[in-house]
Parts: C-alpha cells; sequence; structure tokens
C-alpha cells in the first residue's frame, strides 16, 4: 500500500500535525512520490494580498509521464478507462494503461500536426466519450492548456469562453446522446464559431453519425487524422507552475471567470486527496458520474484515478435513462467499488422509489461519496441504507473548482462519519470561520464564513487574462485569507457542516450558477426592462432559480411571454439555467440608492412572507405587498 495513504485515525492526525507544523517538508515528501524531470528548488513561495502562489517552483514535469508512462510498467494491460454507454444495448469499451497510452501519443500527434505548440489554449466541447478524456491529457503532453466546456452550454457560452481565451482548436463531435435525447453538438459549435476569429482548427469526433456540415480547411474528422497519426509522442517538459488548464465557473458578478490551475501543484493534490478521501485500494473499479466539463470529472474522473492506477468509469448517459434503475445496474454490471455522485442525483432517484435500488445487491459497493452541493439527512440516510446497506462509509466532500480538489471530507472508513457534515480538513488544509466583518471565530460551536489562511497545492494560481479580479474575488474580502463565499458551521467536535453559499451564487443540481449571469440573459428578452433572480429550496435539484421580471408594457399572454424567456436563458446560457418560476410584477423591491433587496426576494421565493423584516428602507414598499401578492407557490 502506498505510504502516503492515511490508515487509521491516529495516521490521520499525526498526518494533520505534520502538515500544520511543516507544511513544506509534508508536501514536498509526497510530491517526491511522482515522476519528475528535475526536483524543484523550492517547495513554496506565496503571498495572499497579491496573490502570488508558486508550488514546487523550478521543478520540471509533465503530468501525463505521471498518469500513463509511468503505469505502463506494473499495469499496462489493467483497464484505465471503462466506458460504458448512454444505450445500455450498445457495448461499452475498454482502454487498458497502454492502450490509453497510445491513444493520447497519436492525438498529440493530431494536434502538433495542426500547429498547436505549448502554452496555445485548446476549447473542448465533447459528449462524455473516452475521447473526451484522450483529449485532456493529450493537451497536456504537448504543454497546450485545455478548457472544457461542458457539452450542455449553449452556443453563446461556448463563444464567450472560447474567446476569453484566445482558443486556436476546438475539438468536439458531430452529436450527443443524452438519456432519450441527440443533441446537435456540431450545429452548435458551428454557431459560436462565426464569432470566433480565433479558431483555426476543428476536430470533429464521429459519435451519433448524422448528417453533419464540415468547413473545408478548418474541420477534420478525428478518424481520418488519427489514422495517419504516429503512436510515439515524447512529452513536453513543463514548469511545475505551467498552466495545465483553464475552466470557466461562474461567481456572484459578470461573466465566468476561467480558473487557472497549473501543472505541479494540482497533480500532487488531485492525487493525494483522490487516494486519501476514498481510501483507494489497487485494483478498484472507481465510479464517478460526474460530467468532465466540470472540475469534478477533471479531477476525479480523469487527473486523481489515472495518477493513482486506478481503473475509472465513464458514463455517458444519465440516472433516470431508459429507467431509474441505470446506476444500480452499471454499479452491478461492473462491480463498482467506489460510487461518487452528487445529493440532486441520490434526491431525483429516491422519488422513484425504493423498488429500483432492492433489486440490486452492489456487494461489491465499498465506498460512497457526495460532491456539488449540502446533502440533507434525508438524502443521506437513503443513500446509506438503500445504496450502501448501510455497510459504506458516505465522504461529503466539500470542495470547489478553485480549490482544485478535495478540502474538507471524511476519509472513507478511516475518520468519523456525521450526515450532513463534510467533517473534517484533510491534511495540509487550514480552514478559519470568519464573521461578516472578518474577525476570527476561534474555538468550536460556531457559525461564519469558510476561508483558508494558508495554501495548499490545489489552489487557484489566477483567473485568465484577469489577475486583478482573481485577487479581488478571492483575496480581497478578508485580508489574507482565501474566501469560499460558503457559509459554514464547526460544532462542539470541530466538525464543519457548509450550510450553502452567502454570495449571489445559486447551486442548482450541483451547477454553480450567478444569478447576475441568468439576470443578464433574461434582459436579453425584448420585452424585459429588469429582473432580479433568487434560488429558492427545491426538494430535488437543492436549489431552483427564481425569477422576477418586470416587462415594459402589459402582455397579452402572460404564458408565451414566460416561455420566450425561457428560451432566451436557454439559448445564451444552456438549459441548466433556465428559470423554474418567472414571475411578471410591476417593480421590484429597492433602496433609495437603487439597490435591489435579494434579501426580501428571497424570503417571497421561500414562501417565508411572515417576516420579512425591515423594509422602511425601500423606495415604494407597497410594492413588497404586490410582488407577495403574486408569488407563484411551489
Ligand atoms: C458547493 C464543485 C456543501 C459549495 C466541486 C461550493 C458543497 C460550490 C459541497 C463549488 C459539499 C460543493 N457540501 N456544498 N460537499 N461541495 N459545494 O466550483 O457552495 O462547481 O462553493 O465545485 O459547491 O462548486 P464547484
Amino acid at each position: 500500500m502506498n505510504k502516503f495513504r492515511i490508515g487509521s485515525m491516529e495516521d490521520y492526525e499525526k498526518a494533520y500535525k505534520s502538515s500544520i507544523d511543516d507544511p513544506e517538508g509534508f508536501w514536498s515528501a509526497i510530491a517526491k512520490n511522482f515522476l519528475w524531470d528535475k526536483e524543484w528548488d523550492k517547495v513554496l513561495e506565496w503571498d495572499f494580498d497579491k496573490f502570488d502562489v508558486k508550488w514546487f517552483k523550478g521543478g520540471k514535469l509533465n503530468i501525463t509521464a505521471n498518469c500513463l508512462d509511468r503505469n505502463l510498467k506494473d499495469r499496462a494491460e489493467q483497464i484505465a478507462i471503462q466506458w460504458e454507454p448512454n444505450d445500455p444495448v450498445q457495448v461499452g469499451r475498454t482502454l487498458t494503461y497502454r492502450q490509453l497510452f497510445i491513444e493520447v501519443c497519436k492525438f498529440s500527434n493530431v494536434l502538433k500536426s495542426l500547429g498547436v505548440t505549448k502554452g496555445d489554449r485548446i476549447c473542448i466541447y465533447m459528449p462524455m466519450v473516452p475521447e473526451l478524456a484522450i483529449s485532456l491529457l493529450a493537451c497536456a503532453r504537448i504543454g497546450a492548456i485545455h478548457s472544457v466546456v461542458f457539452a450542455g452550454f449553449s452556443s453563446n457560452s461556448l463563444r464567450d469562453r472560447i474567446n476569453d481565451s484566445e482558443c486556436s482548436v476546438l475539438l468536439t463531435s458531430d452529436g450527443s446522446f443524452r438519456g432519450d435525447k441527440k443533441i446537435d453538438l456540431k450545429s452548435i459549435a458551428d454557431e459560436a464559431l462565426e464569432e470566433c476569429p480565433t479558431i483555426r482548427n476543428t476536430v470533429v469526433f464521429k459519435r451519433t453519425g448524422d448528417h453533419v456540415t464540415m468547413q473545408s480547411g478548418r474541420d477534420h474528422w478525428w478518424h481520418e487524422l488519427m489514422q495517419a497519426a504516429d503512436s510515439k509522442c515524447d512529452y513536453e517538459i513543463m514548469d511545475a507552475e505551467d498552466m495545465l488548464f483553464i475552466l470557466y465557473t461562474s461567481g456572484s458578478t459578470g461573466k465566468p471567470k476561467g480558473v487557472v490551475h497549473t501543472t505541479g501543484g494540482y497533480m500532487v493534490f488531485s492525487w493525494y486527496t483522490f487516494l486519501n478521501v476514498f481510501q483507494y485500494n489497487e485494483r478498484e473499479m472507481y465510479w464517478c458520474t460526474a460530467d468532465i466539463g466540470w472540475i469534478t470529472g477533471h479531477s476525479y474522473i480523469v487527473y486523481g484515478p489515472l495518477l493513482a492506477g486506478a481503473t475509472t468509469l465513464m458514463f455517458e448517459g444519465v440516472p433516470t435513462w431508459p429507467t431509474p434503475e441505470r446506476f444500480w445496474q452499471v454499479v452491478e454490471k461492473y462491480k463498482v467499488n467506489i460510487f461518487y455522485t452528487a445529493p440532486t442525483a441520490i434526491r431525483a432517484l429516491e422519488a422513484y422509489g425504493v423498488d429500483h435500488v432492492k433489486k440490486y445487491k452492489m456487494d461489491s459497493l465499498r465506498v460512497l461519496g457526495t460532491v456539488g452541493e449540502p446533502i440533507n439527512k434525508e438524502a443521506w440516510d437513503w443513500y446509506n441504507v438503500h445504496v450502501g446497506k448501510e455497510r459504506c462509509p458516505i465522504v461529503d466532500t466539500w470542495w470547489q473548482t478553485e480549490t482544485g480538489g478535495i478540502m474538507i471530507s471524511p476519509l472513507a472508513g478511516i475518520t468519523p462519519l456525521k450526515p450532513g457534515y463534510a467533517t473534517l480538513p484533510l491534511p495540509g488544509i487550514r480552514p478559519v470561520l470568519v464573521d461578516n466583518d472578518g474577525k476570527l471565530l476561534e474555538g468550536n460551536n460556531v457559525d461564519g464564513i469558510l476561508c483558508f489562511d494558508f495554501p495548499w497545492p490545489g489552489i487557484l494560481r489566477t483567473t485568465f487574462g484577469d489577475h486583478e479580479r482573481c485577487r479581488n474575488t478571492y483575496f480581497s474580502t478578508y485580508k489574507n485569507l482565501y474566501f469560499t463565499g460558503d457559509g459554514c458551521k464547526r460544532d462542539e467536535d470541530g466538525f464543519y457542516r457548509i450550510s450553502g453559499r452567502v454570495d449571489d451564487v445559486i447551486n442548482v443540481s450541483g451547477h454553480r450558477l450567478g444569478t447576475a449571469e441568468i439576470e443578464n440573459a433574461i434582459n436579453e428578452h425584448p420585452m424585459v426592462v429588469e429582473s432580479a433572480v433568487v434560488g429558492y429550496q427545491h426538494p430535488i435539484k437543492g436549489q431552483g432559480i427564481y425569477a422576477y421580471v418586470i416587462c415594459d408594457s402589459k402582455h397579452g399572454n402572460d404564458e408565451s411571454l414566460i416561455s420566450e424567456i425561457k428560451a432566451v436563458v436557454n439559448r445564451i446560457i444552456g438549459p441548466i439555467a433556465k428559470p423554474d418560476i418567472i414571475q411578471i410584477v410591476p417593480g421590484l423591491p429597492k433602496t433609495r440608492s437603487g439597490k435591489i433587496m435579494r434579501r426580501i426576494l428571497r424570503k417571497i421565493a421561500g414562501n417565508e412572507t411572515d417576516n420579512l423584516g425591515d423594509t422602511s428602507t425601500l423606495l415604494d414598499p407597497s410594492i413588497v405587498e404586490t410582488i407577495k401578492a403574486g408569488a407563484i407557490n411551489k
């Protein structure tokens, strides 16, 4: 067993203590576990005020040498990627470490043949097929920076992300399957590319076989380029602090930011957290149901598991198609040992009733995990009893796109569990809670805002093209602290429970969305004057989207206006941002200085209208009554 795998509570306490007493010694010992072309000169340099963090400065390496080349010695014939297609009738695919290595080398050569060199940005807009993972790894192999855009985003969102980081190549597919739906990805990409001057080439993977238009000189078929590609490709030697990838994520203001992760620290952190949180054993079947379009897929479908030499299962489909038994069928079929999913999926499946799960023994399962949003006690219990049969620890993992990997979580079977709690920080992680004024809340039994006062190797390094925005967003709220945006409690035992966002970010089905971003999309409708979006508690999605909209004249038919507005959001951002509820209102509750009092709107959306608090500072307090009277009940 790897010596860095924590084996007992005592071990955890020891590791934690040593990570605090000597962070540089702690992380450098772990980093030595990897292949480096040159060891670092300095383990850590940091300054939260300017926001400048460097891990393993001067170190030279390539992350794919560690994911692939290194694994050829002992596990070339072991399955690296087990792929399960959307339709259970179709056969899956397996790629051993050797096969994955060859595919990655070949595709690296394809990228090179298109003129891609170190530092170029490559946008990836693909369904959950093995070629998606191959794409990420091929970029990393040649030092290109990948920027994956979730394939459920609209052409506008894709366009904005491509332009923000000036990508030169787009990797996509003809189409994709999701449950009973077929999505025409190439047409969406074509629409985006009309306004993407930096894209010189696209590579199109054939998935659905549907007819697509290929623009001569720009668009190339994946299979055609691969046919001619050489299977040998030396990796590019990267600096530990060279960019590995960009991943766009929503914040409380403005457009999504391109969160940047670099090579060395991210590698060390994604591996260490994967190994310890899931207590991964050699040859286990590991399944994370996320999409690679999100950080969870980057760190815990691709990089973490491959660095650990695990078999990672990639699933193209959705939990409820063809039946709500699909997850459990896949667990049985591949004898999954570690299963990692989102609370939303658990709640959705719970709603279909236990009979669907009861049919499956699933005795291969050893560890269960959740990610992305708080898990309510009922869903936790259901997961524990019906999926884990009360014998699998559940790791409730708290982290963010910006943290690169898991920060607060139980270590499966090692540290104690408490339903609804992410429990304890991982070694090397130093959470602090502060009140609204930034005053440190010491001791236990306190409620505040979650921050970190010391860097960890997986911390973001910047937001692409705008370092000042990064500094402002994460390091200016409280001096010398990384600000997460999450509210948090530390209970009497010192366990952490995340309560949800304290800013204007909402979490819908585990997807992070900025309310401002949705408002901007709504406002694109020609009839809309102004809008305000808030989250409300939703039984399945965690949070639903409630939009209050002012329109410029009374529309004859609200129903059609409402569906038009939803269609606009769908077109501008994508289906995940479509409001659940739209209430047409004559005005919004604004203070005399013109600020919308969202607190009131949140309460109305949440049916908590008994105590709306002080409304006397409003320009027109009567608007509150009007909105209340027209509120749409869920
Ligand atoms: C929320 C996903 C409660 C939180 C990895 C955070 C959670 C945001 C948990 C990040 C959890 C994530 N319990 N809340 N276990 N995990 N969150 O960037 O609000 O998509 O700030 O990263 O999700 O979302 P992101």
